[in-house]
């Protein structure tokens, strides 16, 4: 059985979960999940998709790559949600997207790791990290179980009181994800490196007289504001004061591997 996995990440959780994944399953090659304009065709039996909760539902990055992802029939899916601890009902979109393209997926999972969501505050304690970490090693070992044994169940979603108000919430955003970016300010901190530019999985971000620029194609990631080794890059007042985060197994040319393959 040909097995394939698509990772999408903008601090290194979600890559760290397919490279544990890709490990444990072997024989299941791992790639980023590129930004499509026109159809993929894949060959594999069964697809893996591994990529961050945004907003209470889907990226917008996973959307328009299930959008133009053409498979064989019988080709089946599993995918990792992975959160901050508000799953909601992001697997059943998944779930309802791929069946209106005529897809299963055939499992779902919410993986718990530390919240990049800045503009809320920092990833939390280095202990209450390295539990999240532990826990989700233990998760992902008996995930590789039953997709090795093929099984198909019900995908996994947050209590009630999640998914239908924040789906909602996510409905009602999901169009100005965009524009979003109008938020990001620059500091007097920043030196010009242009990192901020190369991390960014959307090319969104332009260097114009040798500071950012956001060009409002925004995926909503976090990439160049966790990324920037100056914390140059603020959005809202309240950053400032907030620590940076990226998954401490995950390296910036791992980020810059990851835009690269979005073009
Ligand atoms: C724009 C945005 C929205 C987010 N919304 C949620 C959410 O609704 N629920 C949740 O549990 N975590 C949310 N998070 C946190 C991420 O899902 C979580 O930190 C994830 O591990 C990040 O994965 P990554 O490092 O692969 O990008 C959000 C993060 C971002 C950047
Ligand atoms: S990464 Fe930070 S320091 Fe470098 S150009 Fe961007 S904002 Fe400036
Ligand atoms: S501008 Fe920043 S948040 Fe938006 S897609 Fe690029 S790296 Fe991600």
């Amino acid at each position: 059985m040909k097995m394939q996995l698509y990772a999408y990440t903008g601090t290194g959780n979600s890559l760290w979960v397919a490279r544990q994944l890709a490990s444990e399953l072997k024989e299941a090659p791992l790639q980023f999940m590129p930004a499509l304009s026109r159809d993929l065709k894949v060959e594999a039996d069964r697809v893996g998709l591994i990529f961050p909760v945004h907003i209470w539902g889907l990226p917008v990055r996973v959307i328009q790559f299930i959008s133009h992802l053409v498979v064989k029939p019988g080709t089946s899916f599993f995918a990792m949600a992975v959160n901050a601890g508000q799953p909601a009902a992001t697997l059943l979109q998944l779930k309802k997207l791929m069946s209106s393209r005529g897809s299963t997926l055939a499992l779902g999972y919410s993986i718990v790791l530390p919240s990049n969501y800045i503009p809320w505050g920092g990833p939390g304690p280095i202990e209450t990290q390295q539990r999240l970490f532990g826990k989700a090693q233990e998760k992902i070992k008996w995930i590789v179980q039953e997709i090795l044994r093929g099984e198909r169940k019900k995908v996994e979603r947050g209590p009630f009181w999640q998914n239908l108000p924040f789906s909602l919430i996510y409905k009602l955003s999901f169009r100005s994800v965009r524009t979003m970016d109008k938020k990001f300010e620059v500091d007097d901190k920043c030196n010009s490196c242009g990192i901020c530019s190369k991390v960014c999985p959307a090319e969104n971000i332009k260097m114009v007289n040798e500071k950012p620029t956001w060009l409002h194609r925004c995926e909503q990631c976090l990439a160049c504001i966790q990324w920037c080794p100056q914390e140059a890059i603020q959005y809202g007042k309240k950053t400032v004061q907030y620590p940076r985060y990226h998954h401490p197994e995950v390296v910036l040319k791992d980020l810059l591997e990851q835009a690269e393959n979005s073009r």
